[in-house]
């Protein structure tokens, strides 16, 4: 008969995301609410190889569900990827007697959790936090939304010299290898073209996205590049081309770089991670094991752990589809 859970570990890892915050809060208070104790883990699998743990109480909670970042700290943690490293982490839970755990974090920390409950039979449920939304199973992740808006406000000022000076902008956004930010912030903020990891770059399709485009606004472009196509060309050598391509163009590079990863969550984050957080709690009280909590048309649904982090999530062919048809 399984364990009977009264404690859950909760830690955050890998790249931070708005919204974790409001996560670490809705499973510490739904955990208090529903008799359990809850204890916060810091600086991700590194604080649960090393002990750094505390009991939460609610009001260790207070006040942070409008604060980006993580108050839980996180980290990059090679030791977990070995056994010996997850073999101290279990001894730490053992220690603490915790009985479950909840992370909150990108494919990488859902693996880490996927092997550590294969390993040691502890019952694991993560929560999908990271900006790039590549987790598959869910319509979104906790920090998308906010760095999808994040990015379009940026655009939105760099549009502002590119057309006032009749410019050319490659904007590289973040996505290590997902493109949804790059492909969603080209449709909000009206960019001519995007370049994707999912979609072959074709150079040839991407100079006709931008000369239709300047046929139009006969001023600016401005084209996003994907982070994750920077292992198939540099951007300064894209630059470089485009300028070759477009001697009239003044062209020019802005990476927006980690303040994508910052800023307090928007509404539609801090909800999110508030219902997903509530879900993990209660799923693990039900009996869930080894599964990612997610949300697929507005409705929670639980992803098992080997599809999540093995699956790819692919762009949705809609949305690819207007995004070409408003640049054509
Ligand atoms: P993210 O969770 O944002 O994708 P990473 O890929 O860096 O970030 O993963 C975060 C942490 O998860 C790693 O530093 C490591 O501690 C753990 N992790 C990643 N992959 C594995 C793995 N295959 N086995 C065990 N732990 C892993
Ligand atoms: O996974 C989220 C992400 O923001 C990726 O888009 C990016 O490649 C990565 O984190 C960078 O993380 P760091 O520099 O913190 O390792």
């Amino acid at each position: 008969m399984a364990k009977e859970i009264k404690c859950v570990g909760i830690l955050t890892s890998g790249g931070d995301a708005p919204g974790m915050n409001a996560a670490i809060r809705a499973v510490t208070r739904a955990g208090i609410y529903h008799g359990l104790k809850i204890k916060a883990i810091y600086r991700g699998y590194k604080g649960l190889i090393t002990g750094e743990i505390k009991e939460f109480k609610t009001e260790d909670v207070s006040n942070i569900i409008q604060r980006g970042g993580t108050i839980l700290k996180t980290s990059r943690c090679p030791e977990f990827r070995t056994p010996e490293g997850r073999a101290l982490a279990f001894e730490t839970m053992q220690k603490e007697e915790i009985d479950a755990l909840v992370v909150i974090g990108g494919d990488g920390s859902i693996t880490g959790a996927y092997n550590l409950a294969k390993e040691f039979d502890i019952p694991c449920i993560a929560l999908p936090g990271t900006i790039d939304n590549d987790l598959y199973g869910t319509d979104t992740t906790i920090g998308y939304d906010t760095a999808l808006n994040t990015i379009m406000e940026c655009i939105d000022k760099i549009r502002d010299t590119a057309s006032s000076h009749e410019r050319l902008f490659i904007v590289e956004v973040m996505g290590r290898d997902a493109g949804f930010l790059a492909l969603n912030g080209t449709i909000a903020t009206g960019a001519e073209a995007c370049v994707l990891p999912e979609i072959d770059p074709e150079f040839e399709k991407i100079t006709q996205f931008i000369s239709n485009g300047l046929r139009r606004t006969k001023s600016s472009s401005i084209v996003l590049f994907a982070e994750g196509r920077e292992k198939d060309y540099n951007i300064m050598e894209v630059a470089e081309n485009m300028r070759q391509k477009f001697p009239e163009l003044d062209v020019r590079v802005s990476i927006l770089g980690y303040l994508q990863r910052g800023g307090s969550p928007t509404a539609s984050d801090r909800i999110l991670a508030s219902r997903l957080g509530v879900a993990a709690i209660e799923s693990l009280l039900e009996g869930q094991r080894n599964i990612m909590v997610g949300l697929r048309n507005n409705e929670i649904v639980y992803i098992p752990f080997t599809k999540a982090i093995k699956d790819d999530k692919p762009l949705d062919k809609d949305v690819v589809r207007a995004q070409e048809i408003m640049a054509s």
